[in-house]
């Protein structure tokens, strides 16, 4: 969304080619052009403060919003309203704390492992106060990543929500041996090695701490960490800089969302969604936002009655779990006008919007650490964003030819990539730029490295590779499609195959296994799948390997499949083949190698039999 002041002379001749008078006949026009002036005007200011010596934070819009508007409800959670000054007081107390009591210096990196609350914002802001940059850890997290996760990002200081501390367990000793320092967020605690912040928060001064602590002079400087799931073994640190957030922050309100608007957040913080687009944008706008610590289907249409919530986020399990609740007279009584979220399938989409009023679904595409966004601003079903030839001078992306069973791009006879034509699909490349640059990971060349394509159209050129099969059709509009290679999506969180496929190969009777996702009718994303070898003279084990993932690995990317294969299809590159697998599935009547599927009740891997198979199809097992 950024672009240098010289690019809007560029815009100027563009507005007035022969190619804009064709284009004003086009539907869309009117309403791309006001879209793509928001967003331009935003990346000019963005863009502006490069002349500057200070970049205006999103920290430092909330601190001006708790002076313009202090009595303002900011975040609303289980019935209690905390204002614009309520939050910026305590987190100053917060920041306090770090510097007296836990002597955080500035420029240091804290984990903040904590479900969604008010004192999540608090820490975070607190953190952010007193210069520090913070890693947000995933609540569902195992001792080995959480491990991992430090080691990342360098935290050498973990805070950590009351209700999670005794999620802690194993890890606690190696992060105390690693001279991790552990401080919990409650008053008192049972381990002694475990610090207390809340105790101290209380009797803080609530003043604000000095001003230079959290200044910045580059947009590039790191604010925060986001764990994203790698292709290659272990979570991944996204590197979330000034830049990103302050752009993120804006979503809602290019999306038009004003400061009258109630937000909805019931997705958690620790992701990128509802940290920077939803907290972030709430804060630009100085709008109010309904935190839930969790989603409830049963709840949604009430809270958003009682608060009169108009934008809500969502996943698009989200909606479909509001589908399936049992109709009312109530549907349509509500003042919720748009949706902000991803992943959203055009059944579910028909559905919503039938049943619960016109409501505009505004998908947004772009990866925590992806150098590209697409937003569809139209609201058009079924699709994820929106292109045209301003947003092609703005961001330079391209859909290139993918063999699937090869599990790579196509290249020509001078290894180079090619364009599919419009309407085709393909895998999407953003160029890496001064314009769109790309962050990569921290504590790791070689991951950022493997992100990026080099030398795909021309020798020198660099792209980040989304991982993401895309199409474009004529008028512009832009769906996804299936995502490639080694992760997959499945319950709103992304699965790396190669880490599942880590965790399973220290079960001993797997000689070798292939990770990878299939297709459930009714269900989005895809249901984790395991294609197995057996080890000679071992056989397997359903119960072991039901206790071995249930300890080892987080609730949705536990494979609720598994196929029981004597050899292991390799690609002409000899990776390990997924498509024909992922293609073929999991129905018993057409597979003939045994197959198993996860049982939560029995806590064991059960014969995956066509009685099995047909209630997980018509919907009644629960997964
Ligand atoms: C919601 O709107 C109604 C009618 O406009 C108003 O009476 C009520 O106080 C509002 N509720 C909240 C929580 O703002
Ligand atoms: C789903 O299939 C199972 C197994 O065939 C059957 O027992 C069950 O009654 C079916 N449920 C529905 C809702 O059709």
């Amino acid at each position: 969304m950024t672009l240098s002041l010289g690019w809007l002379s560029a815009l100027f001749t563009g507005f007035f080619s022969a190619h804009v008078l064709q284009r004003l006949c086009f539907p869309y026009f009117w309403r791309d052009l006001l879209f793509l002036l928001k967003v331009i005007r935003y990346g000019v200011k963005i863009e502006s403060y490069k002349l500057t010596s200070r970049v205006f934070t999103v920290l430092d819009r909330f601190i001006q919003q708790a002076h313009r508007i202090p009595d303002k409800p900011f975040v609303v959670y289980e019935g209690t309203e905390h204002t614009y000054r309520d939050i910026d007081r305590r987190s100053n107390r917060f920041a306090q704390v770090f510097l007296e009591e836990l002597k955080l210096q500035r420029g240091e990196c804290v984990a903040l492992l904590m479900s969604n609350e008010p004192d999540f914002l608090c820490a975070w802001f607190g953190l952010a106060k007193v210069g520090c940059s913070v890693a947000f850890l995933n609540t569902n997290i195992k001792s080995k990543s959480l491990l991992h996760c430090f080691t990342c990002c360098g935290a050498k200081t973990l805070i950590v929500g009351s209700d999670l501390v005794d999620t802690l367990d194993g890890a606690l000793t190696t992060l105390l041996a690693d001279n991790i320092q552990v401080w919990a967020v409650k008053s008192s605690s049972e381990h002694t090695q475990v610090n207390t912040l809340l105790d101290k928060v209380v009797t803080a001064s609530d003043e604000p701490v000095p001003a230079e602590l959290r200044a910045t002079s580059s947009l590039k400087s790191p604010t925060l960490y986001i764990f994203t799931s790698g292709t290659t073994g272990l979570p991944k640190a996204a590197v979330i800089t000034q830049l990103q957030s302050l752009k993120a922050a804006a979503g809602f309100w290019a999306f038009g969302v004003t400061e009258n608007d109630v937000m909805y957040v019931p997705l958690p913080l620790y992701h990128s969604a509802a940290s920077l687009i939803g907290i972030g944008g709430t804060i630009e706008l100085g709008a109010t936002c309904i935190l839930k610590k969790k989603f409830s289907a049963s709840h949604f249409w009430n809270d958003c009655r009682k608060h009169n919530v108009t934008v809500f986020q969502y996943i698009g399990e989200l909606c479909r779990y509001l589908c399936n609740q049992p109709k009312t007279d109530q549907d349509k009584v509500h003042k919720v006008m748009m949706g902000v979220g991803n992943g959203l399938r055009p059944d579910v989409w028909r559905d919503f919007q039938s049943r619960f009023g016109n409501i505009k679904m505004c998908e947004v595409y772009g990866s925590t650490e992806g150098n590209l966004c697409f937003m569809n601003h139209i609201g058009k079903i079924g699709t994820v964003g929106r292109s045209n030839f301003i947003y092609r001078l703005l961001f330079k992306y391209d859909l290139v030819k993918y063999d699937m069973l090869r599990d790579e791009p196509v290249k020509d006879q001078h290894g180079f990539c090619q364009r599919v034509e419009k309407g085709e699909t393909g895998l999407l490349l953003s160029k890496v730029s001064a314009l769109s640059p790309f962050f990569g990971y921290a504590g790791s060349k070689q991951l950022t490295e493997k992100k990026l394509m080099r030398n795909v159209f021309v020798k020198g050129d660099a792209y980040f590779n989304t991982g993401d099969l895309m199409s474009e059709n004529q008028e512009g509009f832009i769906c996804f499609r299936d995502r490639v290679g080694d992760t997959f999506r499945w319950k709103g969180e992304n699965v790396a195959t190669t880490e599942v496929t880590e965790i399973l190969g220290q079960v001993d009777f797997i000689q070798e296994v292939n990770v990878y996702g299939v297709e459930i009718p009714g269900q989005e994303g895809r249901a984790g799948m395991a294609a197995m070898i057996i080890r000679p003279s071992f056989s397997f084990d359903g119960k072991k390997l039901f206790d071995h993932v249930m300890t080892e690995l987080p609730a949705y990317a536990r494979p609720l499949f598994i196929r029981i294969q004597e050899v292991m299809e390799m690609t002409s590159t000899f990776k390990q083949q997924k498509f024909q697998l992922v293609q073929s599935g999991f129905n018993p009547s057409t597979i003939s190698d045994p197959l198993f599927a996860l049982d939560a009740q029995q806590q064991i891997y059960i014969p995956l039999t066509d009685a099995v198979y047909q209630s997980i199809i018509n919907g009644s097992r629960k997964l």
